[in-house]
């Protein structure tokens, strides 16, 4: 049995977009976080079996998420030239229930585990290259720290891959504000899909992301937090603008991140460096710096549909366990 951890990573600057679906390459670069209390380990181990098994949390899983993760391994399979089924066990250490589970740190460990089960070496921007066939943002889960993804421009996406942000001045860590669990909202894949095709702003989105990348990078590596919030905070904003603006719109806010926005706005206001992001769902991410986090913890946890508030420093990358 091979057993791999990897961490989820939050997105600074976003991945919104892919140039090719069928090798899942993103239209544009991303800039991350990877943070070590959305932590994912997943065991993989070949069976003599007609079928790849899939537990998640202690569940069985089948349907289209076992087929992703059948289709995932197969790509190790095809390398180490072996046609061995598996049996892949994963569990999340944080709450799925509230619909936090990423699909960064699990491919990223499925990637881990899996080249090691079937005894296939790479680099690490050779396992990015891979963790990303299984999804854009596990790419970057691979590495920890800030982290900067390659949209590339090779068909092939031989130089689509995640790389360490070097030469950060700051030291990030996060406040997960977890909405409570509401109904299933659009997945990223598919919010990002519709968002492309159908919105009239996406083309200005392109645009802004490598602007925005461009400022993210001089503001962290000069230290400067004010500058990185409003970057941070206007990409953020102009993703979810993008896919409200996609036909049928995609709102994945909730009254609790409207809250919890308004609420880092103000503490910014009284003086508190922190700013705020939020993925393909109603959970904002805030952003401070580790003398601060308590206070923005107690500030974040007072909305009757906010659920915990989990606290996280930035996290390793995917590494071999046991
Ligand atoms: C909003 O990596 O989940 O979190 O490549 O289709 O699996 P697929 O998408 P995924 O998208 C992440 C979208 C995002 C922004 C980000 O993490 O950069």
């Amino acid at each position: 049995m091979s057993t791999a951890e990897a961490s989820a990573n939050i997105a600074l600057i976003k991945y919104w977009g892919k140039r090719d679906a069928r090798l899942n390459l993103p239209e544009t670069g991303s800039l991350s976080l990877t943070l070590a209390a959305l932590r994912t380990r997943t065991d993989v181990t070949r069976i003599d079996a007609p079928s790849d098994r899939f537990t998640l949390d202690g569940t069985c899983v089948e349907g289209r998420a076992l087929e992703r993760v059948g289709r995932f391994v197969d790509l190790v399979r095809d390398m180490a030239g072996r046609s061995d089924r598996v049996e892949v066990t994963s569990s999340n250490r944080f709450p799925t229930a509230a619909g936090l589970a990423s699909s960064a740190s699990a491919f990223a460990a499925l990637a881990v585990a899996s080249l090691d089960a079937f005894g296939v070496e790479m680099s690490p921007s050779e396992i990015s290259r891979l963790a990303r066939r299984g999804s854009g943002s596990a790419a970057r889960s691979v590495f920890g720290g800030f982290c900067r993804m390659h949209a590339g421009v090779e068909p092939d996406g031989r130089d689509a891959f995640a790389v360490p942000f070097e030469g950060a001045a700051l030291e990030l860590v996060a406040a997960v504000v977890v909405a409570k669990a509401s109904k299933k909202t659009t997945g990223s894949t598919d919010g990002m899909n519709l968002t492309q095709k159908t919105s009239p702003y996406h083309a200005a989105w392109v645009t802004a992301v490598s602007r925005d990348l461009l400022a993210a990078e001089d503001a962290l590596r000069a230290g400067d937090l004010m500058t990185l919030a409003d970057v941070v905070e206007g990409n953020c904003l102009a993703m979810h603008a993008d896919a409200m603006a996609a036909r049928p719109g995609i709102l994945y806010f909730k009254p609790s991140t409207l809250w919890a926005i308004e609420a880092v706005r103000g503490m910014r206001k009284e003086g508190t460096p922190v700013f705020f992001t939020i993925d393909a769902g109603p959970h904002v991410v805030a952003f401070t710096l580790p003398a601060y986090l308590d206070a923005v913890v107690e500030q974040l946890a007072g909305h009757p549909e906010v659920e915990c508030v989990l606290r996280s420093t930035s996290g390793e990358g995917a590494h071999l366990v046991g």
